[in-house]
């Protein structure tokens, strides 16, 4: 059986969803501050927080775990800017009693939700995994100092991990079973489908003097479906003793945010008022994966390669939403 934390947010749901499609048992556990019980398709739930360290031994106790994929973290990087402090409680000391419950149990794999944002300015783009590593802001100091905090337990303990850096996370289920509820929403997609549906007035342009093709900032977005895949294979690849340490997991390929916001007014057949704005604090100007090793020793290729169907997927579940 497998646990998943945060298992009732965006990328935690949609990862349960293809795991039940592998036909692994799964429970999941969330303390439903940011996710939602009724994303959550595994029959076992388990309501509660990473900190509790009795709830983390019942639950080891309760079900035959023999592995973690750790979501539960906090994930907005302005929110870290304004309070590191909700960031390294969270992120690192809940992490870690998680570890330790894991240690303590005899559970000795994890998958861990890293980010890109562990590698800061990229010096150059394709970005491969041993690029340098110097995150802008506390959430991605968060994610790089846990990835170094798995390495020791695995020094140690025998901790077998595998970090899993995502770059933009997009889209909702091919299914449209179920799908992105941040709240608030600050991702772009999101923002410029609200734009589309009548919610919002307008979205802003953060920067339009990067020294990108038409100045706005260039990201690699990857649909939330492909990363759910690619955690079933990281998992493969744990229990076959073949994961490195750390896999980018983007489609190589980047779209500024002009480029978005047209496909968007493209997919929606709506209009989509956008103004330049001046850049957000901590914005590197590009981020693209070079995803090769996920290739080569996961066989994971992303299967929405293009930005048309995350956008339309994403627009799907809007609707449905509203
Ligand atoms: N943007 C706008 N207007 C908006 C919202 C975003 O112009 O209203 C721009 C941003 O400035 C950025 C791009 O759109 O250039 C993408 O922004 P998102 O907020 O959607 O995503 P980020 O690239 O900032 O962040 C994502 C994840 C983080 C992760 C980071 C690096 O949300 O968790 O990628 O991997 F740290």
């Amino acid at each position: 059986m497998i646990l998943v934390t945060g298992g009732a947010g965006y990328i935690g749901s949609h990862t349960i969803k293809e795991l039940l499609r592998d036909g692994q048992e799964v429970v999941a556990l969330d303390n439903l501050s940011a996710g939602h019980r009724e994303l959550v398709l595994c029959p076992e739930f388990v309501e509660g927080d990473l900190a509790d360290a009795a709830l983390l031994a019942r639950t080891f106790r309760r079900y035959p775990i023999e592995a973690v994929i750790h979501f539960a973290a906090h994930t907005s990087v302005p929110e870290s800017v304004a309070n590191p402090r909700k960031y390294y409680q969270n992120n690192i000391v809940s992490g870690l009693s998680l570890l330790d419950a894991m240690v303590e149990c005899g559970v000795n794999a994890i998958v861990f939700s890293s980010s890109a944002a562990v590698y800061g300015d990229p010096v150059r783009v394709p970005i491969p995994e041993d690029h340098p590593c110097a995150p802008k802001n506390p959430y991605g100091r968060t994610k790089l100092a846990f990835e170094g905090i798995l390495h020791d337990y695995g020094v140690t303990y025998g901790l077998r991990h595998v970090s899993l850096r995502y770059f933009n996370a997009a889209g909702s289920d091919p299914d449209g079973e179920i799908g992105e509820c941040h709240d608030p929403e600050t991702h772009l997609i999101p923002i410029v489908l609200e734009v589309a549906a009548g919610v919002r007035r307008e979205v802003q342009i953060f920067g339009t003097d990067y020294e990108t093709k038409d100045g706005t900032a260039v990201r690699d977005y990857i649909h939330v479906f492909d990363l759910a895949r690619a955690h079933v294979r990281a998992l493969g690849a744990l229990e076959g003793g073949t994961a490195a340490p750390a896999y980018n997991l983007g489609t190589g390929r980047g779209y500024t945010v002009r480029e978005v916001v047209e496909c968007c007014r493209r997919i929606t057949g709506r209009e989509i008022r956008a103004v330049d704005a001046p850049r957000r604090a901590g914005d590197p100007a590009a981020l693209v994966a070079d995803p090769s090793r996920a290739k080569r020793d996961l066989g994971w290729e992303p299967r929405f390669t293009t930005l048309d169907p995350i956008v339309a997927t994403a627009w799907r579940w809007m609707l449905r939403r509203r």
